[in-house]
């Protein structure tokens, strides 16, 4: 999106919710909080590549961030996203938002050592390697841990809300919305949705707030992270955690309604992609459909392109170049399935799937 020339950023911030605006404001405080006390991007003297796109300056990212949260309102308005708490944190959340607060910044040293050094292995000790396939035994985002501890599940969101600006929430649940129109007229007692890759649960959280009586199951390969999913909304009855590979989900054919894989494909290699898109497509009844949301790829918004050739600079990302100009509607198309409907969420892209009437090779 280009900055409109027409945007008013006072009326646009006089319009956004304070609860919103706290939340931006919060994270953007954690994020300058963290590059303050963090070295350079790289070392001294090491050459990197310079962005090749274009670079939007603050006002134009900021105005994209308000444009989101005025988004997600005409969404509630219109019964395509359920209500969210949208009021600013009370007094009793301060002590345990500090906490977080501290137990982040703490952390962030040791990610910016990690970053500085290139250091792309330092995983807990006793992981056993057989268990994973080898591009994922790594410190994606330079992170603690890579996704194998609980102490790097407890952070996790709170990473990514910085590193957002308090907009992963927002940007994610837009996910939501192609699962909310094919619902129409369909009972959610009789549903099953499928996350995979759920990590922390922030997707199978929003699904339940909308459809509290579908069936969820999450998969990912991260044992803590699956733990942290399990603890969110107790109240889901029907809901099933299973460790397992998105190469490999081990659920039958044809057997879910949704499937959804939010923020995996863009740390996959181009070959798992391929794997997981056959999977997805496999498992997925006929009248169902797929969810893929992910960052956004190369020339979605061309004044953005910029950050897509940056964020793997500052952040280990070996598969994000290839995701930017992987083509995933040909991948879909490859398995049997047809786009119906693409979003554009501030730096995010959801796209949902549907088998075609003619179907093809896969499915
Ligand atoms: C960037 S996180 C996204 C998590 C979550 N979907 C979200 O929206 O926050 C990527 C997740 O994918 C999981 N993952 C990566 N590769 C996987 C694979 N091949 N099979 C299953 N899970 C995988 C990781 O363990 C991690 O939880």
């Amino acid at each position: 999106m280009n900055e409109s020339p027409t945007f008013d950023l006072a009326k646009s911030l006089r319009t956004t919710d304070l609860g919103v605006l706290a939340r931006i404001a919060w994270f953007a405080g954690q994020y300058v909080m963290s590059i303050r006390q963090a070295g350079p991007l790289v070392r001294p003297g090491e050459q990197i590549e310079r962005p090749k796109g274009p670079m939007p300056n603050w006002r134009s990212l900021i105005q994209s961030m308000l444009a989101l949260a005025a988004d997600d309102r005409e969404l509630v308005a219109q019964g395509l996203l359920p209500p969210m708490d949208r009021s600013p944190p009370n007094l009793a959340d301060v002590p345990r938002l500090l906490a977080k607060s501290r137990a982040y910044i703490t952390d962030s040293k040791k990610v910016d050592a990690r970053r500085l050094n290139r250091e792309i292995s330092d995983l807990p000790d006793g992981i056993n390697p057989d268990r994973y396939p080898k591009y994922y035994l790594r410190n994606f985002h330079f992170q603690t841990d890579g996704y194998l501890s609980d102490e790097s599940a407890a952070l996790y969101d709170w990473q990514v809300e910085t590193l957002f600006t308090g907009t992963a929430a927002l940007m994610r649940r837009q996910g939501l919305v192609p699962i909310i129109r094919a619902m129409a007229g369909r009972d959610p007692r009789t549903m099953i949705m499928a996350d995979i890759a759920c990590g922390t649960g922030s997707f199978l959280e929003n699904v339940a707030d909308a459809f509290p009586a579908m069936a969820q199951i999450g998969i990912d390969l991260s044992r803590p992270y699956l733990k942290q999913a399990q603890a969110r909304r107790p109240q889901v009855r029907r809901r099933l955690m299973i460790e397992a590979q998105a190469e490999a989900i081990p659920l039958a054919d044809r057997s879910v309604d949704f499937a959804s894989a939010v923020y995996l494909f863009h740390e996959l290699p181009q070959g798992a992609r391929e794997r997981v898109a056959a999977e997805l497509a496999r498992i997925v009844r006929p009248d169902g459909l797929i969810i893929i949301a992910d960052a956004l790829q190369t020339g979605d918004r061309p004044d953005f392109d910029g950050l897509l050739d940056l964020f793997p600079i500052g952040f280990h990302e070996p598969f994000f170049e290839s995701w930017t100009k992987c083509d995933v509607v040909g991948m879909m198309a490859r398995n049997g399935f047809k786009l119906v409907e693409t979003r554009l969420a501030h730096l995010t892209k959801i796209c949902a799937f549907a088998r075609c009437a003619i179907t093809g090779q896969g499915s």
